[in-house]
């Protein structure tokens, strides 16, 4: 059944934050579900965990159109033909112009492995090994065309353990994306998130006051 913020989810891969989604959606009460999920990736493995759940799937292979405008219009009109309300991206791996991006109007949302704005782009893990940092973690974010920018909704750090590797953190990162994708989620369509310029201001939450430090000093 779909109720609630009706949600589009781009994908490009393996779709374990579309999945932490799909999860979410079929908990009692989630104030959103998904209408659509399209892959530029016709392999997408996420695919398959969309047929599993009875979600609407397309296939839009950036490949078949001759620029990112026309690629976009495309993704644009099928998420609009589906009634999605909001997009999000999950392992989506193109970036979207500011044309399709202003034209949702502050309704596209990202999950990053890094506590932005440190680590952009597509070794968040890799490089915050290599600069040392004591906590890693990821963000979910609304999107702006600049990528991995734009107002920040929710984060969560990690510690980044000694022996640790890309993958080891990755996946570390990887479980508090879950937790945080469908938190995010909530929190707009509960309307309790207002944008202020560069800021994602959240309403009626409870802060976590608890410090996250590494080493522990023990
Ligand atoms: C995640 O690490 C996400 O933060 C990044 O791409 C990866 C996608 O993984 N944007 P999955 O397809 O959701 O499993």
């Amino acid at each position: 059944m779909t109720a609630g913020l009706k949600v589009g989810v781009l994908i490009s891969g393996r779709g374990s934050n579309l999945q932490a989604l799909i999860d979410a959606c079929e908990t009692a009460n989630f104030p959103a579900s998904i209408v659509l999920v399209i892959s530029n990736n016709p392999g997408a493995d996420g695919l398959r965990r969309a047929e599993a759940a009875g979600i609407a799937t397309a296939i839009i292979d950036h490949r078949e159109y001759p620029d990112r405008r026309s690629f976009d219009d495309a993704l644009d009109s099928r998420l609009r033909a589906a009634g999605a309300e909001i997009v999000c991206l999950a392992g989506f791996m193109r970036l979207l112009t500011a044309e399709f991006v202003e034209g949702w109007n502050d309704r596209v949302l990202n999950v990053h492995p890094s506590l932005l704005p440190a680590f952009k782009g597509l070794h968040a893990q890799r490089d915050a090994l290599e600069a040392g940092v004591k906590l890693a973690g990821c963000t979910v974010h609304v999107v702006r065309p600049e990528m991995d920018s734009g107002p920040i909704i929710a984060q969560a750090a990690v510690p980044v353990l000694t022996g640790d590797d890309e993958d080891t953190l990755a996946a570390r990162i990887l479980e508090m994306e879950h937790v945080i994708y469908p938190l995010a989620l909530r929190l707009i369509a509960e309307g309790r998130v207002k944008i202020a310029g560069t800021v994602a201001e959240t309403t009626g939450t409870a802060p976590n006051p608890a410090a996250l430090v590494n080493p522990s000093g023990e």
